[in-house]
């Protein structure tokens, strides 16, 4: 992490003195862009840039689902399981997925290449059922489109 203290120091510098508590999301953000996730050395070297206490940052990579703790595939499939995407067949494509990719939701596939999750309402409620890949939306996702998709991502 300290490779980013720059980075956090300029984003320091656009903050209120007394406010760099709030600079927690961001950090994380940038460590996770960078690492692929959040290791237990960044959150004890996070704590003493900014200073917060360290639980301080835990409760937040525990609320935040887009936070990880542990290294994921290459491809990051987040299925949306809300009331929206369940009327419009979530579940469905979440089983089409699981049985696709040999895994089941929280898992990666022996290649590493695709990691399997359930979320939140990812905020596409009109396009339901809506599936992420890495920062990407893909949206109205029918057995087919996902086949489409696991191809495309197979290249
Ligand atoms: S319920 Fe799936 S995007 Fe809102």
């Amino acid at each position: 992490m300290k490779h980013l203290i720059p980075e956090f120091d300029a984003m320091r510098r656009r903050y209120p003195p007394g406010t760099e508590s709030s600079l927690v999301l961001p950090c994380l953000r940038r460590i996770q862009e960078d690492r692929g996730f959040v290791a237990d050395s960044d959150i004890a070297e996070l704590a003493e840039y900014i200073p917060v206490p360290r639980i301080q940052i835990e409760e937040v990579l525990a609320h935040y689902t887009q936070y990880r703790r542990a290294p994921i595939g290459r491809w990051h499939l987040q299925v949306c399981r809300n009331l929206s995407c369940s009327m419009r067949g979530a579940e469905g494509a979440l089983g089409h997925l699981c049985r696709k990719l040999g895994i089941e939701p929280g898992e990666t596939t022996a290649d590493g290449r695709f990691t399997l999750s359930t979320a939140e309402c990812l905020g596409s409620c009109g396009t339901a059922p809506v599936v992420m890949v890495n920062d990407a939306y893909h949206e109205n996702m029918s057995p087919a489109r996902l086949d489409a998709l696991l191809q495309e991502l197979h290249k």
